[in-house]
């Protein structure tokens, strides 16, 4: 088994590597970008000693299509399996395990030297019908047996484990944290403490982490959940519930304004002594409420503007571990089984073609390694 640090393929490389001169660093993008990126360059390899470049993928397109199985393996030192290690796959009849699916993801990562990230032991949404059918005793007692089995199955060899995904009301705010109702809430009013609590004590070494969407930013439209997260887990801290981080999804869309506000928000989430891991990001062409998109020339470049300043404020923040995308192409996106224009979120087209948000990347991680090179 190998170190969560350094899979193989990737020995030596630890985010302890990371060097970051924000000041250098933008001027020094902008060169490249302008110039152009290496037409051979992965962002797996322009990564190397910075950060993992991460992305969900999925069992039955690694299975059913071969070039999509080549990028994701050529293209990215970290995957999350997107359902396969989810209650519903590894505990479809209470006390049944069938791990099959979510070794298939961990075995992937492990030919391909990537790391793996656990997604995920207790989530409101998705469950069996058998677990939302039980008292909440019996919830309680299936909960830390879920959580027990699944961790330390997989013990030290994934980089995270997202503990808790998505559990705090899109209404609440600092003052009031409130979580939302869900198979776990009311019925079991301290599910989180016991989750990340049994997770401890199944996996000592394991990452821990909380992961939500819209809690990225501290400022604007989304701050008052993220000062909910940051409330939750300053008391888990305070009251010694282990965890070890945040995961911000990032679901977002090109007209996403937010980027100070995320590093703000990364940055008072680090002064905890808390890890930040972007997991799930992507970005729409079209917005809410009816998230229409025409696919155009600037909206291309206005979503990798925005791919490459968040990945910028990841590089500038010694405590952001992950950087990672819902998936890469967008021949499978998430976003199109909702209503709506397909809504192109991701690095790599439906043909496997590289789009600006690609180069942009390649171009912030070249910058970030030129701008840390010792001078000859
Ligand atoms: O596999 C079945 C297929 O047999 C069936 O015909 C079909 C009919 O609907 O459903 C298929 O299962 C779907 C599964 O995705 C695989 O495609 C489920 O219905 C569908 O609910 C499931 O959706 C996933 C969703 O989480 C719920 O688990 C998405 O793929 C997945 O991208 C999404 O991921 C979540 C993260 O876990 C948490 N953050 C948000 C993110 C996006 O919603």
């Amino acid at each position: 088994m190998c170190d969560q640090r350094s899979p193989p393929g990737l020995a030596g490389t630890s985010h302890t590597m990371r060097r970051r001169t924000r000041n250098l660093l933008g001027a020094l993008v902008l060169a490249v970008v302008a110039t152009g990126v290496s037409a051979a360059t992965t962002l797996r390899d322009a990564a190397e000693g910075l950060v993992p470049m991460g992305a969900a993928l999925n069992l039955g397109y690694l299975t059913s299509d071969a070039t999509y199985n080549s990028t994701a393996a050529a293209q990215y030192s970290l995957l999350t399996a997107e359902n396969e290690c989810k209650w519903s796959a590894t505990e479809p009849s209470q006390g049944v395990f069938t791990f099959d699916d979510c070794d298939a993801l961990w075995h992937f990562a492990q030919a391909n030297g990537m790391w793996f990230r656990g997604h995920n032991l207790c989530w409101g949404s998705y469950n069996p019908a058998w677990l939302e059918a039980l008292t909440p005793d019996e919830k309680r007692d299936a909960l830390v047996d879920h959580v027990a089995t699944v961790a330390a199955r997989y013990d030290a060899n994934v980089l995270a484990w997202d503990v808790v995904n998505e559990a705090i009301s899109d209404s609440a705010t600092g003052a009031d944290p409130a979580l939302k109702n869900s198979t776990w809430y009311p019925d079991v009013p301290d599910f989180v403490d016991v989750a990340f609590q049994t997770a401890r004590e199944a996996c000592p070494t394991c990452k821990l982490f909380y992961n939500d969407y819209s809690i990225a930013s501290s400022q604007g439209w989304s701050s008052d959940k993220s000062d909910a997260v940051y409330a939750l887990v300053s008391d888990m801290l305070a009251r010694g519930i282990p965890i070890d981080g945040v995961g911000f999804q990032l679901h977002i869309a090109v007209d996403y304004g937010l980027v100070d506000g995320v590093a703000a928000n990364m940055a008072r989430l680090a002064a905890l002594g808390l890890e930040v891991h972007v997991t799930e990001l992507d970005v729409a062409c079209g917005s809410a409420p009816d998230h229409d998109c025409t696919w155009t020339d600037a909206i291309a470049e206005a979503q990798a503007d925005l791919y490459g300043q968040l990945l910028e404020a990841c590089l500038d923040q010694p405590a952001c571990t992950n950087f990672e995308t819902w998936g890469f192409t967008d021949k499978y996106s998430w976003l199109d089984a909702q209503d709506g224009s397909p809504q192109h979120p991701l690095p790599f087209d439906e043909d496997y073609v590289t789009k600006d948000a690609f180069d942009t990347m390649v171009g912030v991680l070249e910058a970030a390694q030129e701008a840390h090179r010792p001078a000859a």
